[in-house]
C-alpha cells in the first residue's frame, strides 16, 4: 500500500485532536502564554493550530483552504515571542504529547519538529 502519512500513522484525526486540546489546557494554565493570546475564547485559535498540524503531518489540507498560505512566522510577529515564550510553548506541547500514543521513533520525530519550529517563532531576544 502506499505509505502512510505521519497523520495516519500515530492515529489521525482524534490523535491531533487530543494533542492540540491537551496543548490549550497548558495555554489556559500558563499566564506566560495565556497573555500572549489576544482572544479570551481560545476555541478558534485552537482549531487553527489543529488544521496547521493536521495538513503538516500529511493529513487534510483545510488549514490553507481556509487561512492560505501558512506563513507562521509573519503570522507570530505580532507577538512578543521571547526565549521564555518559547519554553513554555514547548512545555505545554510536551505535556500535550504525554496525552497520546506515540512510539519513541514517531515522539522522536514530533518532538524534533516542535522544537526547530518554535525557534524559528522567536522574533525577541531583549530579554538575553
Ligand atoms: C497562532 C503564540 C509557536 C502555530 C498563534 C497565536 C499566538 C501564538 C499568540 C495567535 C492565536 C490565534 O491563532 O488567534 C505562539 C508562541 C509560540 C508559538 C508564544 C512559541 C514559540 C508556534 C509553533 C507553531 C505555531 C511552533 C507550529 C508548529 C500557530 C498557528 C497559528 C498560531 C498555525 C494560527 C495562524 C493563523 O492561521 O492565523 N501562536 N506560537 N505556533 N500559531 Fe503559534
Amino acid at each position: 500500500s502506499a505509505a502512510q502519512s505521519f497523520y495516519d500513522e500515530i492515529g489521525g484525526r482524534p490523535a491531533f485532536h487530543t494533542l492540540v486540546a491537551r496543548f490549550y489546557d497548558g495555554v489556559r494554565a500558563d499566564p506566560v502564554l495565556r497573555d500572549l493570546y489576544p482572544e479570551e475564547d481560545l476555541g478558534p485559535a485552537e482549531v487553527r493550530l489543529r488544521m496547521f498540524l493536521e495538513q503538516y503531518w500529511g493529513g487534510p489540507r483545510t488549514y490553507s483552504e481556509q487561512r492560505g498560505h501558512p506563513r507562521l512566522r509573519m503570522r507570530h510577529a505580532p507577538f512578543r515571542i521571547g526565549l521564555a515564550e518559547r519554553d513554555a510553548w514547548l512545555k505545554a506541547m510536551a505535556d500535550a504529547m504525554d496525552s497520546i500514543t506515540l512510539s519513541p521513533e514517531q515522539r522522536a520525530t514530533l518532538w524534533q519538529y516542535f522544537v526547530m519550529a518554535a525557534d524559528s517563532m522567536v522574533n525577541s531576544l531583549h530579554d538575553v
